[in-house]
C-alpha cells in the first residue's frame, strides 16, 4: 500500500560528511560543535536571540512551561486539535490545559473563543500552529498583553513559515520546535 508521507527528508547537501566527522571525533551525544552551530543558526534564522538544543519536541515543551513557573491550580489555554505533547507539559508541571475549539477551516484555535476562557488562574496560552497554517497571532498577542499572560507557542510543524511577515517561533515568551525524522517513502506518521 502506498502512503503520502509527511515530510520526505531532503538530503542532498555534507550530511554524511558531518556524520563521519561525529563519529571520527567521538561527538556522538551531549555536546560537540554542531549543537552550538545549529543552536546559533537556527535561532537567528528564526529571528531570536537565543536558541537551545533539546532532545525532542515534547521535552522543549516541558522546559517551556516550567521555566516559566507555571504549576498547580494554574491554567493554560490551548487549542482541542494538536498531539497530546502540550496538554502533557501542562499536566506533567500540576497545571490545568483548558481547551478551546479548533476553526474547521484552519483547524487551528479558534482565537475568537480564547477571551471567555480566561479566568483569575489564567498564567498563559499555549498556541500550536497546525500543519503549516499559522494561528492568527494579532488578537492573540492582545489578549496576552490585556490580561498580562505568557505566550507559549509551539511551533513543531511551522519551520519556515510566516504570519504576517514574521516568522512563526518568532512570537512567543518562549517557543518550540521538533525536527521530524520522516524517512523517504513515508510509511510512518512520522512523530
Ligand atoms: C505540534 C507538535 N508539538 C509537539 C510535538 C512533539 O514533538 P516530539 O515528537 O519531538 O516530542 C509534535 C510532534 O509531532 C507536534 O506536532
Amino acid at each position: 500500500m502506498n502512503f503520502i508521507p509527511v515530510n520526505t527528508p531532503l538530503l542532498d547537501g555534507n550530511e554524511e560528511k558531518y556524520l563521519l566527522e561525529c563519529i571520527r571525533t567521538g561527538w556522538i551525544s551531549s555536546e560537540g560543535p554542531f549543537i552550538k552551530q545549529f543552536e546559533e543558526k537556527f535561532a537567528s534564522y528564526i529571528g531570536r536571540k537565543e536558541g537551545i538544543a533539546v532532545s525532542n519536541g515534547s521535552g522543549a515543551l516541558d522546559i517551556a512551561v516550567q521555566a516559566l513557573k507555571i504549576g498547580p491550580g494554574d491554567e493554560v489555554i490551548m487549542p482541542t486539535f494538536t498531539i497530546i505533547s502540550p496538554a502533557q507539559s501542562v499536566v506533567r508541571a500540576g497545571a490545568n490545559p483548558v481547551l478551546v475549539d479548533s476553526d474547521p477551516v484552519t483547524w487551528n484555535m479558534d482565537v475568537t473563543k480564547i477571551e471567555s476562557r480566561i479566568t483569575p488562574k489564567t498564567k498563559a496560552i499555549l498556541v500550536v500552529h497546525i500543519y503549516g497554517l499559522p494561528t492568527d497571532m494579532d488578537p492573540v498577542l492582545e489578549l496576552c498583553k490585556k490580561y498580562k499572560l505568557f505566550l507559549i507557542e509551539d511551533a513543531a510543524e511551522m519551520h519556515g513559515q510566516t504570519y504576517r511577515g514574521k516568522k512563526c517561533g518568532s512570537f512567543g515568551d518562549i517557543s518550540t520546535f521538533k525536527t521530524y525524522n520522516n524517512r523517504r517513502g513515508g510509511d510512518d506518521y512520522g512523530g
